[in-house]
C-alpha cells in the first residue's frame, strides 16, 4: 500500500479510536456538537485513554531532555526544526505535542476530512503534552553528536517526540526538521519581521496529489536540502555566528554555541523522511551515516545507491516494503559498504510515528492500523539498534555497543535481514569512488 493511504489510515484510524463507536463521517456537525451525552463518551474515552499505557515514553537514558522550536529566517525557505536535547534537570513545563490549531486543520484537509474533525480532534489532543522540558537550559560542559530528522508524508515535525526524546535522552542533539514542500500536513514561516513580531503566520499546507508522481521526485530533492541546510544552520550556531530564532522563544540559542561534536552528524527519517535520508546522504557527505526506517523507496532515484559510500541501516516494519522496494533496497549492498537491514516483527508502518502512543490501548482491539507488538517494546527495539549503530559508525565513546546484537536482528521481536552484495561489475562507479 502507497503511503499516503496508509498515513491517511493511520491518522483517521488513530483519531477515530477515541470517538469510536460513532462515525464521525454519519454525523451531522450540529447534533453532534449538541449531544452531551457524546460529549461525555469522548470524555470517557479520553480518560481511559489517558490513564492507561498511553502517553508518550520519558527517555530512558541518563540526560533529562528539553524540547524548543526553531526558525532560521523568514520566507518559506528558511529552516524550521524542532529541538531535543539534553538539559538542566529542572521544573520547566513539558512541551506541547501538536503546538497550533492549524495542524489538526492540515491533519484533516490531508485526510479529506470536513474541518469539523479538526476542531474536535483539537479539542481531543489540542492539550497532549510530551515529556522534554518546554525551553529548559541546554546542558552544557559537553559536545553532543547531531541528528536530523525527517517526517513522513502528511505530518509534521512534532509527531516523532518518542524517537527524538529517547535519542536526545542518550545524549543527542536531534533536529527534527519540518518540511516546505508541500508533503508535510501543515507548516508555516514568517513573511517578514513585522509578521512575527505580530504572530501572523503564513501557512503551507499539504498538495494533494496522487502518491507516484514525478514531482515526489522534486520533493525528495527538496527535502534532502532542507535537511543540508538545517545542518549548516546548526553548524554555524555551534561556531557563534549571530543568528536569531525568528520564533523569537525563551530558549537562548547562544547556548548551542560550542555544543556540537561537529564530526559526529547523522540523519534519520520515517517513510518519505526515510527516502529523505537516503537522497541527503547522496548529496551531503557532512552526513556521516544514516538510519532509513521503513523507507518509501518509490521517490528514491535509480542510481542513488551507487552515491551512498557512507554506512547504511534500513529498520523496517514486517510488512510495508514490496518485492520492488526490497529489490531497489538489494542495490545498496555492495562490497565495502556497510549497509544493515532488520525488520520488527509485528510492527506496522505507522508505529515509528508518535501516534502509536497517542491513541491507546482502544486501538489495539478495534482496528487493524496497529502492529501486535507493544509500542514501546518496538520503539525500544528501534532506538537501541540506532544507538549501536550510531555509537559503531560515529565512533562515540558509550555504551551503546551493548546493543549490538539488536543491529544483526537478533532478537525475538527482530527479523535478521541478510543480503548478499552485488558484484562490482554491476556497478562500476562504485568501483571508482572506493578508489577515490
Ligand atoms: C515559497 O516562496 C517562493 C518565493 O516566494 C514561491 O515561489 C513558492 O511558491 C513558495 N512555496 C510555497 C510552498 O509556498
Ligand atoms: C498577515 O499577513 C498577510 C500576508 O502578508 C497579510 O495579507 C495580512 O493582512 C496580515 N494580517 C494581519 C492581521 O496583519
Amino acid at each position: 500500500m502507497a503511503p499516503p493511504k496508509l498515513h491517511t489510515l493511520f491518522c483517521l484510524s488513530g483519531f477515530l479510536a477515541l470517538v469510536h463507536p460513532f462515525d464521525w463521517r454519519d454525523l451531522d456537525p450540529v447534533t453532534y456538537i449538541q449531544s452531551s451525552v457524546w460529549i461525555q463518551r469522548i470524555q470517557s474515552e479520553l480518560l481511559i485513554t489517558s490513564f492507561g499505557h498511553t502517553t508518550i515514553p520519558k527517555g530512558n537514558g541518563p540526560y533529562s531532555v528539553g524540547c524548543t522550536d526553531l526558525m532560521s529566517g523568514y520566507t518559506n525557505q528558511s529552516s524550521f526544526l524542532r529541538l531535543y536535547y539534553p538539559s538542566q534537570d529542572n521544573d520547566f513545563p513539558d512541551a506541547l505535542w501538536i503546538p497550533n490549531e492549524e495542524y489538526f486543520q492540515g491533519l484533516t484537509e490531508t485526510l479529506g476530512a470536513s474541518s469539523f474533525l479538526g476542531k474536535l480532534l483539537k479539542l481531543l489532543y489540542g492539550s497532549v503534552k510530551v515529556p522534554a522540558k518546554w525551553n529548559s537550559p541546554l546542558k552544557t560542559g559537553e559536545k553532543y553528536p547531531l541528528i536530523i530528522f525527517s517526517h513522513g508524508l502528511g505530518i509534521f515535525r512534532t509527531m516523532y517526540s518518542a524517537i527524538g526524546i529517547e535519542l536526545a535522552s542518550h545524549g543527542f542533539i536531534v533536529a527534527a526538521v519540518e518540511h516546505r514542500d508541500e508533503s508535510a500536513a501543515a507548516t508555516y514561516y514568517f513573511q517578514d519581521p513585522s509578521a512575527a513580531q505580530s504572530g501572523n503566520r503564513s501557512w503551507i499546507y499539504y498538495k494533494h496529489q496522487e502518491p507516484e508522481t514525478e514531482e515526489r521526485k522534486t520533493q525528495l530533492r527538496q527535502r534532502g536540502e532542507e535537511c543540508s541546510q538545517a545542518l549548516s544552520w546548526l553548524l554555524s550556531i555551534d561556531e557563534g555566528e549571530p543568528v536569531k530564532n525568528v520564533l523569537d522563544l525563551k530558549f537562548d540559542i547562544q547556548q548551542l554555541k560550542g555544543s556540537l561534536d561537529r564530526s559526529k552528524v547523522a540523519i534519520i527519517g520515517h517513510s518519505f523522511g526515510g527516502a529523505t535520508v537516503i537522497q541527503a546522504l547522496s548529496e551531503d557527505q557532512r552526513f556521516r551515516c544514516g538510519i532509513a526506517l521503513d523507507p518509501w523507496m518509490f521517490p528514491v532515484g535509480e542510481d542513488v545507491h551507487s552515491k551512498i559510500p557512507q554506512p547504511l541501516f534500513f529498520i523496517n516494519s514486517e510488512y510495508f516494503q514490496s518485492d520492488k522496494d526490497t529489490k531497489k533496497i538489494e542495490k545498496f549492498y555492495q562490497p565495502q559498504k556497510e549497509r544493515k537491514m532488520i525488520a520488527v516483527r509485528g510492527l506496522v508502518h505507522h508505529n515509528f510515528v508518535d501516534i502509536t502512543f497517542a491513541t491507546g490501548k482502544i486501538i489495539e482491539q478495534l482496528l487493524s492500523v496497529k502492529g501486535n507488538i507493544d509500542s514501546e517494546v518496538a520503539i525500544n527495539l528501534i532506538t537501541k539498534a540506532s544507538l549501536a549503530f550510531l555509537q559503531k559508525y560515529l565512533g562515540l565513546d558509550k555504551n551503546f555497543d551493548q546493543w549490538n546484537s539488536l543491529m544483526e536482528g537478533d532478537d525475538e521481536n527482530l527479523i535478521p535481514e541478510v543480503i548478499v552484495p552485488t558484484t562490482l561489475q554491476s556497478d562500476p562507479g562504485a568501483e571508482q569512488r572506493n578508489l577515490d
